[in-house]
């Protein structure tokens, strides 16, 4: 049977896949069943940021199998604790929060900026905004920030608290900001979904200073 064939057969119907069976690569390299090469220009899904099978990651992550390979969140271990120091030192950033996927990472996200806004301004400052034509993720939180009624008409009704504005408009954002309690911003700075839109460095600082403006310290 083929891959293809056990797939169909085995494999909820959830993605459309092109008739492509891969079975391994190097690099930006890729090989299918038949022994033929594929370029990857998209690092995967924007994941192997690396390439295929690179040599210092698999010996990495072998080293590591052969150690401790899961543990709850309830004890400390030292790839969580050095590889957060890492990112916050590479990144500016003052904290990290693992998980396991972009949607999950979005959940945080919202679940911080609505937190935050009960605590300091009250229960009614909830809405989250992000853009017409974006994409955020396929749990139904995110499927509501997501602004593209193509994926949210099988799952009604979404999670309520979510509006969506033209993508580098700042007026129509700002306006928002102004008629509705925001609780947060969400935003691609390159949308790839809705057709792939880059955002201007303008209105994105637009964005940023909106956001401070409206932050207690
Ligand atoms: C911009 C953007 N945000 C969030 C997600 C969701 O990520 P994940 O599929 O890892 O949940 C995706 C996935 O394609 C994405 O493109």
């Amino acid at each position: 049977m083929s891959l293809i064939s056990l797939d169909k057969e085995y494999v909820a119907p959830t993605y459309g896949r092109f008739p492509v069976e891969l079975v391994s690569g190097k690099g930006c390299l890729l090989q299918d069943t038949q022994g033929k090469e594929y370029i990857d220009l998209t690092s995967g899904i924007g994941v192997t940021a690396f390439g295929q099978a690179d040599e210092a990651w698999v010996a990495a992550v072998t080293e590591q199998l052969g150690k401790l390979q899961h543990c709850s969140n309830l004890y400390y271990t030292e790839p969580c604790a050095k590889l957060a120091a890492l990112l916050c030192q590479k990144t500016g950033m003052k904290k990290v929060f693992f998980s396991n996927s972009g949607a999950e990472a979005n959940e945080c996200a919202i679940k911080y900026a609505r937190k935050y806004s009960a605590t300091k301004k009250g229960p009614d400052c909830y809405t989250i905004v992000s853009l017409q034509n974006s994409f955020h993720g396929r749990t139904l939180t995110t499927l509501s920030a997501t602004g593209q009624d193509v994926f949210h008409k099988d799952f009604l009704p979404l999670t309520p608290g979510f509006a969506h504005v033209p993508a580098g408009d700042l007026d129509a954002l700002t306006a928002l900001t102004e008629q509705t309690q925001v609780a947060g911003i969400l935003l691609e700075c390159v949308q790839g979904e809705g057709g792939v839109v880059p955002l201007s460095a303008a209105y994105i600082q637009g964005v940023a200073q909106l956001c401070k403006a409206r932050t207690f310290p």
